[in-house]
């Protein structure tokens, strides 16, 4: 008698996800195909055919991952990503403040109008979960803390007012037709591959490259900073948890923990043995009654329901952030002479 044969491995779920190509995306397409899935990811189309960070992935990562260039403003382009997935992750957006300031109407086009798409796509074609990106910037400086899902919603940015725009949208779409929605709020998320509009890889890249004296915009603000793995963890949590416990609802991803921007210049300092000048510049200062003067997560209900908590304590991640960045390969693909916005 022979013995039977193993049964075959189950074939990988596939998911796909919007802005795969950038910073969170890049470590959420790695997450999830540790996590056994094959991912479909979108990199917004451009004329050099870049895949931006996708293209630094191992082979054997991208062994499970397509990639596809395209646009979440054109709804065609959104159809065809969607199309027999059984999770979208929706991440792309247009996410710089200053920007948000010179080009509004760019913001409203991919954060509002490009969530529309992915959620009449999912609508259309009964994907069975979609995990909308929101953002903290969207409470605007703290009026209570630790900050909870029921805090206000004070957009004092155009960015934020484009991401509010698209939750909104994704709770209306949810309560309108019961699609199986979930809202993911992150905190500040830092690590590597982050572009150096965000303050950690401005800092960390500029002493990095040689330089001594700093120059950052306001010192005061404080940030609850959550590392990059532990907000892709966040995501992978409420996009396999079991949907009575996450659909429909929106769930903060933060550690608790709150830094101003000086102590966290200097703990940064510290932590690369460097003493640093710090400045702060004028053109760097958002407008009063824009710049968002507190934030910090109050995440017990994400952690209630799906068991999530953070992995990594700040010094931790910043100790990662600050070995990539010191490695030339990566430092060269930046630019830290320059205010990028
Ligand atoms: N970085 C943070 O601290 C933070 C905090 C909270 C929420 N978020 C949210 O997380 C998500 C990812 O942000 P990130 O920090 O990785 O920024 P990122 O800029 O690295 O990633 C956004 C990606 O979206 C893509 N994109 C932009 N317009 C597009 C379009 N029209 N079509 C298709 N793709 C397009 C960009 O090419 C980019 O790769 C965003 O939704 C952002 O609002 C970020």
């Amino acid at each position: 008698m022979t013995a039977p044969l193993p049964a075959p491995a189950p074939a990988p779920s596939l998911v796909a996800v919007t802005g795969a190509e950038g910073f969170i995306g890049s470590h959420l397409t790695e997450a999830l195909v540790a996590a056994g899935h094959r991912v479909r990811a979108m990199a917004q189309y451009n004329s050099f055919s870049s895949y931006g960070w996708l293209e630094t992935l191992s082979a054997e990562t991208l062994g499970q991952v397509d990639i596809v260039l395209g646009d979440v403003r054109d709804p065609g382009s959104v159809d065809q990503l969607v199309e027999g997935a059984e999770a979208v992750y929706h991440l792309a957006a247009l996410i710089a403040i200053p920007y948000s300031y010179q080009a509004p109407h760019s913001y409203v086009d991919t954060n509002v109008t490009g969530t529309l798409n992915v959620l009449e796509a999912v609508r259309r074609q009964g994907t069975p979960r979609l995990v909308h990106t929101s953002t903290s910037e969207t409470y605007g400086t703290a009026q209570t803390v630790p900050i909870t899902e029921d805090h206000p919603i004070r957009t004092q940015s155009p960015y934020a007012a484009s991401k509010a725009g698209g939750d909104r949208l994704a709770d209306s779409y949810h309560a309108s037709f019961g699609t199986p929605v979930v809202t993911l709020r992150p905190f500040n998320t830092f690590g590597p591959r982050q572009s150096m509009r965000a303050v950690i890889p401005t800092v960390i890249g500029q002493v990095a490259a040689g330089e001594r004296t700093i120059t950052l915009g306001d010192l005061r603000p404080t940030r609850d900073f959550l590392y990059v793995k532990d907000t892709a963890r966040a995501f992978l949590a409420v996009g396999t948890a079991p949907a009575e416990a996450v659909v429909g609802r929106t769930f903060n991803a933060g550690t608790g923990g709150e830094i101003s921007v000086g102590e966290l210049t200097r703990l940064i300092g510290k932590l690369m043995d460097t003493d640093l000048d710090v400045r702060e510049d004028e053109e760097r200062i958002r407008p009063a009654h824009s710049e968002v003067m507190r934030l910090v997560a109050d995440a017990s209900r994400l952690r209630a329901a799906t068991g999530w908590q953070p992995g990594y304590d700040l010094e931790q991640g910043l100790g990662h952030t600050i070995d990539f960045f010191r490695d030339p390969g990566n430092l060269s693909r930046y630019k830290t002479g320059i205010y990028n916005i």
